[in-house]
């Protein structure tokens, strides 16, 4: 039997990922690498919904894929590659947008969130239109699986409909995806403000923990985090969001069950806590920054793996595209 597919994606919109993008997604896209055949994308394209510098746009991009190999993406297990280099992407994103209807499109939250930052009016066409150039990112891959956290949900739905109906309208040509969400994890808050999802866009950078921040920083930034009334250390979202992230994120990277760690830290107060989980973060993330710079120093090596991963991209994404034209009815 052949291997399950699986794809995701991921924007370089900053210099640097932070822990929710690691925590919700990446890390789960290292796990699958083992034992399916798996797809991951850079998604320049969808960058450019907000206003970008092209060398900004290009530094991101660079650190993005030296971040996906530091956190374990290898190159020879997965196709990493970077969204612009497989022009089959926009071309089958312009056959979603004809699939997806109007009313259909204005319910995706992520739009009306992000659009309302800068006004409906200024908004991009592009920010949009972004989900179904998602919806392309994922079918033409036939992919089964789709690792992300719980704000993509939507757009995963949004993905499944279009390729069923245009299978039902068109006859079989896309595989229906699943998306692969974890129930723990898949949404880890800013430190800040703990009822908000950790975000690049984040007004406060003190409530985001980046891969790419020196030790000390990070550090800080935990000790200084958001703290609950009370004392005790329980995991509790509703009454004590602040302490049940902090709970999340250990126990993400230590493996260690969250009852074992309120059972730890009975008695003790948030203080020590705190410490605790600032050691455990900036121990796990210290090889990765120190590997990620490393890679960034070769540059001509960084590229001559994307595009590797392109080109086999391109092949998989090329014979679906034919397959989508050839059973619309365009002449070949
Ligand atoms: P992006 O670049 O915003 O985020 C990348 C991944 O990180 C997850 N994530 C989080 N998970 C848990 N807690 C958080 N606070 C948190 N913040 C972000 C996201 O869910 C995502 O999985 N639209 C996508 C990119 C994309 C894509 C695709 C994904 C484009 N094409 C095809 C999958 C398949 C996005 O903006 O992710």
């Amino acid at each position: 039997m052949s291997m399950k597919r699986v794809l995701s994606g991921i924007q370089p919109t900053s210099d640097s990922f932070h822990l929710g993008n690691y925590l919700g997604a990446v890390k789960q896209w290292v796990a699958l690498q083992e034992g399916h055949d798996a797809f991951y994308a850079i998604v320049d394209l969808h960058a450019l919904t907000i206003e970008t510098e092209p060398a900004l746009l290009r530094k991101r991009t660079l650190a993005s894929a030296a971040q996906l190999i530091a956190l374990g993406i290898s190159p020879d297990r997965s196709t990493l590659f970077v969204q612009s280099q497989v022009p089959q992407h926009n071309q089958l994103g312009w056959l979603m947008e004809c699939m997806a209807g109007f009313g259909e499109a204005n319910r995706m939250t992520q739009f009306k969130d992000k659009s309302s930052k800068s006004g409906a009016d200024s908004a991009r066409v592009g920010l949009f239109t972004y989900p179904m150039l998602q919806a392309a990112d994922i079918l033409l891959y036939q992919a089964d699986l789709v690792p992300v956290g719980e704000d993509q949900r939507q757009h995963i739905e949004l993905t499944r409909d279009l390729a069923g109906r245009f299978n039902t309208r068109y006859g079989q040509t896309f595989k229906v995806p699943d998306g692969y969400i974890l129930k723990t994890a898949a949404k880890i808050n800013d430190l800040q403000e703990p009822t908000a999802k950790m975000s690049k866009s984040s007004g406060s950078a003190a409530g985001v923990i980046e891969i790419m921040d020196a030790p000390e920083v990070n550090a800080k930034k935990i000790k200084s985090s958001m703290t609950d009334a009370g004392s005790e250390v329980r995991f509790d979202e509703k009454d004590k969001p602040g302490i049940a992230n902090l709970l999340t994120i250990h126990s993400a990277l230590s493996g260690t069950p969250i009852a074992t760690l309120e059972g730890e830290f009975a008695g003790k107060g948030y203080g020590d806590f705190k410490s605790a989980v600032a050691e455990v973060v900036v121990e796990y993330l210290r090889p990765i920054r120190a590997k990620a710079l490393e890679l960034l120093e070769d540059e001509k090596h960084l590229i001559d793996l994307l595009h590797e991963g392109a080109a086999k991209a391109r092949s998989v994404a090329s014979g679906t595209l034919e397959n989508a034209y050839r059973n619309l009815g365009t002449v070949a």
